[in-house]
């Protein structure tokens, strides 16, 4: 098992800048439903420079490329360079292990199963992709992992990062698409109460629920959003974001979305899927 250690700027809390579904094409020109994908996420980038977002690494939860090319990673990779905390990452249904790989293993880009945070908590980071379906499933040697994880450090709080929703939205066509296994990971997760949360990618919105006693949450995608509690794909017109994810000493998790100014990356509205 990959194993990390992170420690705060502060000693007492870490804060984590959740970046997710970036959908990157080789071509910087690039675009999916009308948003051209390489300019919003750097607009992504941009604005959280600008508000001097203060963090100690950024999660990057999936769908990080749309044409699986090596160009795409290197976009993401590029967009984050100016900053020197490490970047945990972590597959999604629309990449490519092989090239993600190959592109992300570079200085600050890492990918590890266990990042020990500081002196209170840990982060476990999941394989959730299933090659080729959009849906998400973890295997039994994911759930061996989460469970190890957990035993091997009873005192300190857990984050749980996966790229696909452990529980339904309410959105019927985006819910086929959620964690088909999801009955054997909450088993393993309602049996260890130092989980405190869960974060994932993939439904393109902003999500914060309580369920089974711990915290559920989604960030924006850099680029397209998906329509809350919509049947049927719609897009919604918000801006494209990101998540900030501050856990302390006790447990707590204080958490916000932020997103970029303007309209200048709002999606073709009457797209029927992507
Ligand atoms: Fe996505
Ligand atoms: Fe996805």
């Amino acid at each position: 098992m990959r194993i990390r250690h992170l420690f705060s700027q502060d000693n007492h809390t870490i804060r984590l800048l959740q970046i997710t579904d970036t959908h990157l094409f080789a071509d910087p020109h690039g675009s999916l439903l009308g948003v051209n994908t390489v300019a919003s996420y750097k607009a992504v980038i941009g604005e959280i420079r600008d508000q001097y977002i203060v963090f100690d690494a950024i999660i990057a939860t999936g769908d990080l490329s749309q044409d699986h090319s090596a160009e795409s990673y290197q976009h993401f990779a590029d967009g984050i360079s100016g900053w020197i905390q490490p970047c945990y990452w972590l597959p999604g249904n629309h990449d490519c292990q092989l090239e993600m790989l190959a592109v992300l293993n570079q200085s600050t880009l890492v990918r590890c199963e266990q990042v020990l945070l500081g002196e209170h908590w840990q982060m476990i980071i999941l394989d959730s992709q299933v090659k080729g379906v959009p849906h998400g499933y973890v295997s039994n040697k994911q759930l061996m992992l989460l469970e190890q994880t957990l035993i091997s450090q009873p005192k300190r709080h857990a984050l749980v990062l996966l790229h696909h929703h452990p529980l339904s939205v309410g959105s019927a066509w985006l819910d086929q698409h959620q964690l088909h296994n999801q009955g054997v990971f909450w088993l393993c997760i309602e049996r260890h109460n130092n989980i405190k949360g869960i974060v994932c990618g993939h439904i393109h919105q902003a999500l914060d629920i309580q369920y089974a006693g711990l915290r559920v949450m989604a960030a924006p995608s850099t680029c397209i959003q998906f329509l809350p509690d919509s049947d049927d794909f719609a897009l919604d017109s918000t801006n494209p974001g990101w998540r900030e994810i501050s856990l302390h000493q006790d447990g707590t998790i204080i958490s916000k979305i932020g997103r970029i100014k303007g309209s200048g990356f709002h999606p073709d509205m009457n797209s029927s899927g992507y």
